[in-house]
């Protein structure tokens, strides 16, 4: 039996059952906490951030399917059984992903924040506009998302920098990883986009000494961040702080350390702040069904599951 569970907001989780009947027809599916269910008969469970405890209640478990790229919310769980936990790694999430970082590169690489405010005060003001090649995007995290994304960029025609944990190359990508790595790839970014995931390691990296050591020579005039990793990675008082003193250009957030993000919260009204409501990148249920049931069926053949997370790294 695959059991669903989900607690985020935006869960929906009736699509996500029929889904699941079809790409799984012979399994029995169980949407909890509504259907009956035997826990003894569950041997697979997809989740999106599901209540703590929850899982621990399977002792027949086999493998967890996160909903999702990230999985800090899963693996905060204390109970958590020890089985193998699978993440999203499916092409359908990271074109979202791609299109997302793309679009807000290039909204902020064409002014147009500028621009609709000229428009909302009917000003014909024709803006300087640059080469790509004119400016460096700077992508932390050269996973599954950062490389598709850092490839499409580099196509438009951007130097791209990508930094990672562990030693990487690609193709026209100047790459940095780890400590020693950092200061020289913020050194030369422009665009600084945050593809991180959410650990100990990563949290709060995105704080003040980090966009004073951006550079700030660009036609850009000064940086600009873009975080569609998680809201966890990010010092909110220290983006306030810096768009308003001029240390940061402009920015993007998708993610906010609280979610949804609250109405009083200052960020909102921001004229250099795009925010998004942490959908850059949706987990699709028609896509990702059918991942999770061609991982079931790999498993049962006794192959190898795919993408799935190292908890010592947590991610
Ligand atoms: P991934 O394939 O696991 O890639 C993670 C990247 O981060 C890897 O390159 C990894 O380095 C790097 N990294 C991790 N810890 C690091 C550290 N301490 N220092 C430097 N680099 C570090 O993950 P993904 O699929 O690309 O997803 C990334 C994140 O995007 C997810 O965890 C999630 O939080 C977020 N996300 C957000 C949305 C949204 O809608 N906003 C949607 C999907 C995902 P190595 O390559 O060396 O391991
Ligand atoms: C969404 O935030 C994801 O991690 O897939």
């Amino acid at each position: 039996m695959l059991a669903i569970e989900g607690g985020a907001a935006n869960w929906a989780p009736e699509r996500w059952k029929r889904r699941f009947l079809e790409t799984c027809s012979n399994r029995k599916v169980a949407l909890l906490p509504h259907d009956a269910c035997a826990p003894a008969d569950v041997r697979f469970a997809a989740v999106w951030k599901p209540k703590p405890g929850v899982l621990a209640a399977f002792p027949n478990l086999r493998a967890i399917f996160n909903l999702g790229a990230g999985v800090d919310a899963l693996i905060a769980d204390p109970t958590l059984p020890d089985v193998p936990i699978v993440r999203v790694a499916v092409g359908d999430l990271t074109s979202r992903m791609t299109e997302y970082v793309v679009l807000h590169v290039l909204l902020h690489h064409r002014r147009l924040l500028e621009l609709m405010d000229d428009q909302r005060h009917r000003r014909w003001q024709p803006k300087e506009q640059w080469a790509a090649n004119a400016l460096t995007v700077g992508i932390m995290g050269l996973g599954t998302l950062g490389l598709d994304a850092a490839q499409v960029l580099q196509r438009l025609g951007f130097n791209i920098a990508g930094w990672s944990a562990r030693p990487k190359s690609a193709d026209g990508i100047a790459c940095f990883s780890g400590n020693d790595g950092f200061e020289p790839f913020l050194r030369r970014t422009d665009i600084l986009v945050c593809l991180l995931p959410l650990t100990p390691e990563t949290k709060h990296i995105l704080n003040r000494s980090v966009f004073e050591r951006l550079n700030r020579n660009s036609p850009l005039g000064a940086p600009v961040l873009i975080n569609a990793g998680r809201g966890g990675l990010q010092v909110e008082a220290d983006i306030l702080a810096c768009l308003n003193d001029g240390t940061l250009g402009a920015a993007t957030c998708d993610v906010f350390e609280t979610e949804p993000l609250p109405a009083n919260n200052p960020l909102w009204p921001h004229p250099k702040l795009v925010v998004t409501p942490h959908n850059a990148a949706d987990t699709d249920p028609d896509a990702i069904s059918a991942y999770v049931a061609q991982q079931i069926e790999r498993f049962e053949a006794g192959k190898p599951l795919e993408n799935v997370v190292d908890l010592t790294r947590g991610y």
